[in-house]
């Protein structure tokens, strides 16, 4: 009997046993995780139509049990699939979760749909007989949502937790605020939803305006469900609000926060990197702690996301009054200056037990940031950035462009929909080393994962946002949970079940051949690329920390 669960388990012995699911069948769950048993009984109900009744006490046979056992890894569970039980234990709840999640991928992918089809064959709830030891490579497998180019409704930021909990994802990392748009409530600043989250037009193609208005954004009450639901499904929401750069949305709202005489005329309707970035006047970092206080309010996160990345330096450069402050501030020069600003964002969020979560860019400007130690990087532009930051005492969450930019296209083909970046298909995501080459024991340890981004300002739809995801998410995942132990070949044996299971979830995966569900969209300027100039770019954009 096959396993074809995405990610891998560990271990697998297969057994001659059968547990069948039937009427009979109970669940139960101690107290610790009965939340778990009660979602996993709502599941697996609906789309068998069979009772599982919420057993107490010793069940007897015939029952999926669920419980703790603290002498294994938080994330680490053990699934025994025997004639008369099936056992999850976990070392903490998390662990019996991804049990879970594995055992919805031994059934039949009919058994992930939300209603019951009629079957027939009387094998179809039959678990294959099993004992599978189960534990994460990574402590971050994570994925990266734009919801600032296009926005995201909350109905569909919950279907993606879903998805990513069925993957033992355990990140969602949400990009809030951009040039683009302000996607979050702040009940100190009003107007950054009410300016800041909308466009009058938005770009398509080379230069053209769509003239259509675009915009939403996140009350506070839709935050606190999404990290809710999020969290009941071992998935931390980590928020990111962008500073310096990346500011145009809040500066149309807020122009005061902008160097002096250049408030920008609205939120950016074009893509690109708008030179509209935060003063650096105490005023504009009291606003930004502010917005923090506020975000830190919403999210338990242990991260908290800063931005940092693609600060154009201008604005900063031409503005007297801005070069007063830095050398007021002892600062040699723009790097210098945007790596204290961060180190201000930084101060203040580590004095509320947090720490922060920049892009690769807060390693310039040397150490005149002094970050505090726990600061986590997330290495984008390549892999100079993990290295810098392993070495400078920080940890890092590889991301990089070249590997698990999910808003790159997936072949070089004609019809391939968004021209976008570089060709990146399933098997590329699959080759992704999230620990790059030659780093000691010490230095290793200190890259808590990695995470796959999906900026969006080609992806305007849940269809969109599923054709970019699937199946490149379930790779990311495999690399993720397994680590080392992956092999490519078995996961192309599993990917027929792997894509039928999607199917039953009704996403709209990308299928390898066949007609595209959707026109091809025109590209802009610059943004198709091959690999050797994409690491070209890259090698010229990270020349300043490479030399560090
Ligand atoms: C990035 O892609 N600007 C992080």
């Amino acid at each position: 009997m096959n396993i074809t669960a995405v990610p891998a388990p560990a271990a697998v012995r297969t057994t001659e046993e059968r547990f069948r699911l039937d009427a009979r069948t109970t669940v139960h769950a101690d107290a610790t995780v009965r939340d778990i048993a009660d979602r996993l009984r709502q599941h697996l109900s609906a789309s068998t139509g069979l009772p599982l009744a919420s057993a107490d006490g010793d069940a007897g046979t015939n029952v999926i049990r669920l419980r703790i056992d603290a002498s294994l890894n938080r994330e680490e569970y053990r699934l025994s699939v025997r004639g008369d039980a099936v056992t999850i234990v976990g070392g903490a709840p998390a662990g019996v979760f991804h049990g879970t999640q594995t055992l919805r991928q031994l059934l039949p992918p009919a058994t992930l749909r939300r209603a019951p089809l009629s079957i027939r064959d009387d094998d179809a709830l039959t678990i294959p007989g099993c004992e599978i030891v189960d534990a994460p490579a990574y402590r971050w497998r994570g994925l990266m949502l734009d919801t600032v180019r296009h926005f995201t409704e909350v109905r569909e930021i919950l279907r993606i937790i879903d998805l990513l909990a069925l993957h033992h994802m355990n990140v969602l990392h949400l990009h809030l605020t951009d040039d683009q748009g302000w996607r979050l409530e702040v009940r100190g600043y009003p107007l950054l939803t009410e300016i800041g989250a909308w466009r009058p037009s938005t770009q398509v193609g080379r230069g053209e305006e769509s003239g259509t208005p675009h915009g939403g954004y996140y009350t506070q009450d839709d935050i606190r469900e999404i990290v809710a639901y999020a969290a009941a499904r071992h998935i931390t929401v980590v928020p990111e609000i962008e500073s310096p750069g990346h500011a145009r949305a809040a500066l149309a709202a807020y122009p005061e926060f902008a160097v002096a005489g250049t408030a920008p005329e609205g939120v950016w309707t074009r893509w690109g990197i708008s030179d509209d970035v935060f003063s650096v006047e105490e005023e504009t970092i009291d606003f930004l702690c502010d917005v923090l206080d506020e975000v830190m309010d919403l999210f338990p996160s242990p991260y908290i996301g800063i931005g940092g990345d693609e600060c154009p330096k201008t604005r900063w450069r031409d503005d007297p009054r801005t070069q007063e402050r830095m050398r007021e501030l002892g600062l040699d020069d723009e790097e210098q200056l945007q790596a204290w600003f961060v180190g201000r964002l930084e101060v203040h969020v580590r004095a509320r037990g947090r720490r922060i979560f920049g892009w690769d860019e807060i390693l310039e400007g040397g150490a005149s940031g002094g970050f505090g130690a726990g600061t986590a990087v997330a290495s984008w532009r390549g892999e100079i950035g993990a290295r810098v930051a392993v070495k400078r005492g920080f940890d890092v969450v590889a991301c990089p462009a070249d590997q698990v930019y999910l808003d790159y296209r997936q072949s070089e083909s004609d019809d391939e929909p968004i021209p976008t970046g570089i060709p990146l298909g399933w098997r590329d995501v699959y080759r992704f080393e999230p620990t790059p080459s030659g780093l000691t024991t010490e230095e290793a340890d200190r890259v808590l994962g990695g995470q796959g981004n999906l900026w969006t300002e080609f992806i305007d739809s849940p269809q969109r946002i599923d054709y970019m995801l699937f199946p490149r998410l379930g790779a990311l995942a495999e690399v993720l949970w397994t680590g080392a132990r992956r092999r490519i070949d078995d996961f192309e044996r599993r990917l027929p079940e792997y894509t039928d299971r999607l199917e039953a979830l009704g996403v709209a995966y990308r299928r390898e051949t066949g007609p595209r569900p959707w026109e091809r969209r025109p590209g802009i300027p610059g943004s198709t690329r091959t690999r050797e100039e994409l690491a070209e770019h890259l090698a010229r954009i990270t020349a300043s920390i490479a030399d560090a």
